[in-house]
C-alpha cells in the first residue's frame, strides 16, 4: 500500500468515525511493509490534520458540490492532496499524480478528475488562499470557537498560542536520574551522534534535535530515560514530596508523572490512581521498565469509597481529565474532535475530582492541581471557584521562572520555553486552627 493510501484510510478513519490519531496510527504504521515509508505518512497525517480546516476551505471553493458522507475517503485524498501542494516540499507534478492515483486504490475511479480538477484548479489560482485567509478560522485553522476562547483568554497572546499549535513539538526525554545523571546521557547521545540539547526549567530534560524512535536511542530497555514534555517534568518538583510521605496520584494513566515522583523520590508511598484499566496497564508496564514501585489502583477519584483505605495522604496530585487546548501542537486532531460543549462538561468533572479528593489530604497536606489546557475555565477560574467555596483551601504561591502568574496559579502558554501549554495550582489544606 503506498504512503498516500495509508494515509488516506487513516485520515478518513479520524475525520469520519471521530477517532483520534493516537488511536489509529500506531497500529496502521506496524502494519507498513514498506517500514522506510513510516515517517511519510505520519507527516502527511499531522500535516492535514494540523491545517484541516485551511485545507477544507480550499477544497470547498473549488468544488461545486459537497462529497457525500460515504465518500470521505475522497475528501480526505483531496486534504492531502493540498497539503503536499502548500506545506511540503515535494515536486509538484509528482504530487499531484500521485495523489491522483489513489482514486484507482480506493476503488473509485470516478473520483480521478474530481482529485486532479480540484488540485490543479488550485495550482492555477493559489493566490484564493490570501482572499481565504481574511477568515480567522481560516488562516489558523481553529474551529471558531476555540479561537473564541483563546481570544478572550488572552487578548493579547493569541497570535502565539495558535501559532504554537500549529507548529509540530520536538521530543522531550526525561532521564531517569535514580539509573543516570542527565548530563552523563547527554554525553551518551552525542557520543552516537544523536543532536540533542538540555531546556531550562526542567533539570532531566533533554530535547531531541530530530523525531525519531525512542525505542532505539541507547538504555531503552534499561529504564533511562521516559519521553515526558518538560512543562510535565515540573508536577513532581512541585509535589515537594519528602521520604515517607503517603502521596495519592489520583489521574495517573500512563504513569508518567507517577513514575517520575519516584524517580526524585523512591522512599515515598505512591498509590497510582486511574478510572480506565486498560490505561493503568500502561502504568504497570512503565514502573516495570524504570524499575519503580506504586500501589496500581482501577478507581473513579470522584468516588473514593470504592477503593480508598481511609489513609489521608500528605500530597495529592490531581492532573485532571481536561480539554488537552495546551498539547494541540502533539494532537492536532483535538481541534477536530473537541467540541465546545465539551468544556463545560469538563469543568465540571474536574470541580467534583477536586471536591472528593479535598477530604483525602492530611491537615497541612497538599493538593497539586494540573492541567494541560490554556483556558482559564478549566484552570484559574476552577481554583479561585474552589478556594472560595472550601473552607481551609488556600493558595500555595507558585515561585518559579516559568509561565506567569496568573489570577490562581500559574499559566505555561504552549512553545513557551518550548514547552506545551500547561497550568499549576498548589492548594494547602489548612490544620486546624491555622491562619490563613
Ligand atoms: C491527563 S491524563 C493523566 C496523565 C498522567 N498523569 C501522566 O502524567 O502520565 C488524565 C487521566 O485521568 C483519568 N481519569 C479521568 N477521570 C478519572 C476519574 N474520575 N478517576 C480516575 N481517573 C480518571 C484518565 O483515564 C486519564 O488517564
Amino acid at each position: 500500500m503506498s504512503a498516500r493510501l495509508t494515509a488516506t484510510k487513516i485520515l478518513s478513519e479520524v475525520l469520519g468515525q471521530r477517532r483520534s490519531l493516537s488511536a489509529v496510527l500506531p497500529a496502521a504504521l506496524l502494519s507498513m511493509k514498506k517500514s522506510g515509508d513510516r515517517p511519510l505518512v505520519s507527516e502527511f497525517c499531522y500535516g492535514v490534520l494540523r491545517w484541516h480546516l485551511r485545507l477544507s476551505a480550499i477544497s470547498q471553493h473549488f468544488m461545486h458540490k459537497p462529497l457525500k458522507k460515504k465518500d470521505i475517503d475522497i475528501q480526505c485524498l483531496l486534504l492531502l492532496g493540498l497539503y503536499q501542494l502548500i506545506y511540503m516540499r515535494v515536486p509538484k507534478h509528482a504530487a499531484v499524480a500521485e495523489t491522483v492515483a489513489v482514486t484507482n486504490a480506493l476503488n473509485k475511479p470516478w473520483a480521478k478528475g474530481l482529485v486532479n480538477a480540484v488540485l490543479r484548479s488550485y495550482q492555477r489560482n493559489s493566490d484564493v488562499l490570501t482572499k481565504l485567509d481574511q477568515d480567522d478560522v481560516v488562516s489558523t485553522a481553529h474551529p471558531a470557537w476555540l479561537l473564541g476562547k483563546i481570544k478572550k483568554n488572552w487578548p493579547d497572546e493569541w497570535q502565539y498560542i495558535v501559532n504554537a499549535n500549529n507548529n509540530p513539538a520536538p521530543i522531550i526525554l526525561r532521564v531517569n536520574i535514580a539509573k543516570i545523571e542527565q548530563q552523563d546521557y547527554l554525553k551518551l547521545l552525542e557520543a552516537n551522534d544523536i543532536g540533542a540539547e538540555s531546556l531550562p526549567y526542567a533539570p532531566q530534560a533533554i530535547k531531541l534535535a530530530k523525531l525519531q524512535d525512542v525505542t532505539a536511542l541507547p538504555g531503552f530497555d534499561q529504564g533511562w530515560f521516559s519521553v515526558q514534555d518538560s512543562a510535565a517534568q515540573l508536577a513532581a518538583p512541585l509535589l515537594d514530596v519528602q521520604p515517607g510521605m503517603r502521596v495519592l496520584d489520583a489521574c495517573a494513566a500512563p504513569g508518567g508523572k507517577s513514575c517520575h515522583i519516584l524517580e526524585c523520590e523512591p522512599g515515598v508511598e505512591l498509590v497510582s490512581l486511574d478510572h480506565d484499566e486498560d490505561r493503568t496497564r500502561r502504568i504497570h508496564e512503565n514502573l516495570l521498565r524504570l524499575g519503580l514501585n506504586a500501589q496500581v489502583l482501577v478507581g473513579d477519584a470522584a468516588q473514593p469509597e470504592s477503593w480508598w483505605d481511609g489513609q489521608q495522604f500528605d500530597r495529592i496530585l490531581l492532573d485532571a481529565p481536561c480539554s488537552a487546548t495546551g498539547v494541540i501542537r502533539r494532537h492536532p486532531d483535538i481541534k477536530y474532535l473537541r467540541q465546545a460543549d465539551d468544556i463545560t462538561g469538563l469543568v465540571g468533572v474536574q470541580g467534583e475530582l477536586l471536591q472528593a479528593l479535598w477530604s483525602l489530604l492530611k491537615p497541612g497536606g497538599q493538593l497539586l492541581y494540573a492541567t494541560c489546557s490554556v483556558l482559564t475555565q478549566e484552570n484559574s477560574g476552577q481554583i479561585l471557584k474552589f478556594i472560595k467555596e472550601q473552607k481551609g483551601a488556600c493558595e500555595v504561591p507558585i515561585q518559579a521562572q516559568w509561565g506567569r502568574h496568573v489570577v490562581a496559579g500559574r499559566q505555561i502558554m504552549t512553545g513557551e520555553s518550548g514547552m506545551d501549554g500547561f497550568y499549576y495550582a498548589c492548594l494547602k489544606k489548612q490544620k486546624f486552627n491555622e491562619d490563613i
